[in-house]
């Protein structure tokens, strides 16, 4: 079987995906840097779910040049699959430089190794922050995002910019794919639905940003491996059908395509709220505030082309998703 390289392998996404490919028979290379952005226990707790004859771990930074060619070198990989970056909107207010870093030079440094060994396929983490100020929803890769209201969205841009280029110049087939509000088990503890838990079961206040009035195309992680897995293998082929006349942002003359994946059902803030105060039986206090800085009201994913070309779309309801998060939240922190 195939190897393939995921980066970020510690990650939430990362770790969940990691675990799919190897229960398949892949060959995975995990490389992740174990930053402390969050408790970097959690991240070590799910490398230890990962052990496998199968799956191989090491601990580089994308920043490091020497570190990441010599895992090229090493593993030959021709799938690779880009899951590591600094995430989070509201972080990119204070600290940018760590979006810099991770998420344009670290990038960079992946695409030139892509481009060194002849990879087959590099699949990489786009945002639905990437829509920024648009409000023609749902949100279509097919629109034109060029107004981002956060670093974090600006960076995630960026990798698609530098992804094309590199598959114009270099033929390096690219798929870029963004994800909306992922949620599940071992998820990221800097993500709402996170917070909300702990804060409800430790009886402390939780914060409801633009007064409840917001919406989020919630989507279970699961589902997010799901569209991941049936991507690998459909590498990008030049669309004969594309000019520069009328350049359809999702899709190129070179080896170049976008994809949402997203559960293509926005949610009222408010609504999950409820969902996870059903399943934990306890009412959360509320503390309601005005829209964060770089935050958008809504989100909404059009997926026809992760449907067309896949035959996949998410179908996890909330209920079932966040039953399954907080089941495993229990479990975890070892919660009666
Ligand atoms: N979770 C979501 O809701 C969501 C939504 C949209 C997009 N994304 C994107 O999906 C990807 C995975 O997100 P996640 O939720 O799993 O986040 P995560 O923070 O849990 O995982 C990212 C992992 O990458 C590692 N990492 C960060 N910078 C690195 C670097 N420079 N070198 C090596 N390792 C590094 C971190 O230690 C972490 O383990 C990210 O690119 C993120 O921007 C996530």
């Amino acid at each position: 079987m195939m190897h393939i390289l995921v980066t970020g392998c510690a990650g939430f996404i990362g770790y969940h995906l990691s675990k799919r490919l190897v229960s398949e028979g892949y060959t995975v290379i995990g490389i992740d840097n174990l930053n402390d952005y969050y408790d970097a226990s959690l991240k070590r707790d799910r490398l230890v779910q990962l052990l496998h004859e199968n799956f191989f771990f090491h601990k580089v930074s994308l920043e490091d040049e020497k570190g990441l060619k010599d895992i090229f070198e090493r593993y030959r990989p021709k799938i690779v699959i880009n899951l590591a970056a600094q995430a989070g909107v509201r972080y990119s207010l204070e600290n940018p430089r760590a979006y810099i870093d991770s998420n344009i030079v670290g990038f960079s440094n992946l695409l030139e190794e892509c481009k060194r060994t002849n990879v087959e396929h590099l699949l990489y983490a786009s945002t639905s922050s990437v829509y920024g100020a648009n409000t023609n929803m749902p949100f279509s890769t097919h629109h034109s995002v060029d107004h981002p209201v956060s670093l974090y969205g600006a960076t995630k841009k960026a990798n698609e910019l530098l992804a094309h280029a590199y598959s114009h110049l270099h033929g390096l087939p690219v798929t870029g794919l963004r994800f909306f509000t992922v949620y599940g088990p071992w998820g990221r503890p800097d993500m709402a639905y996170f917070l909300f838990t702990k804060a409800i079961l430790e009886g402390k206040p939780i914060k409801v940003f633009n007064y409840g009035k917001m919406k989020r195309d919630f989507t279970y992680i699961d589902d997010i491996v799901e569209g991941i897995v049936r991507l690998i293998h459909r590498k990008p082929a030049p669309d004969p059908k594309w000019h520069g006349n009328q350049p359809d942002p999702a899709a190129s003359y070179a080896p170049y395509k976008l994809y949402n994946i997203g559960n293509h059902h926005p949610v009222d803030l408010m609504e999950f709220i409820e969902g996870i105060e059903e399943k934990l039986g306890m009412k959360a206090k509320k503390e309601f505030l005005p829209l964060q800085q770089g935050d958008v009201p809504e989100t909404f994913a059009d997926i026809k082309d992760l449907m067309e070309d896949t035959g996949f779309y998410p179908r996890t309801s909330i209920k079932e998703g966040v039953g399954y998060f907080i089941n495993w939240y229990k479990d975890y922190y070892k919660v009666q």
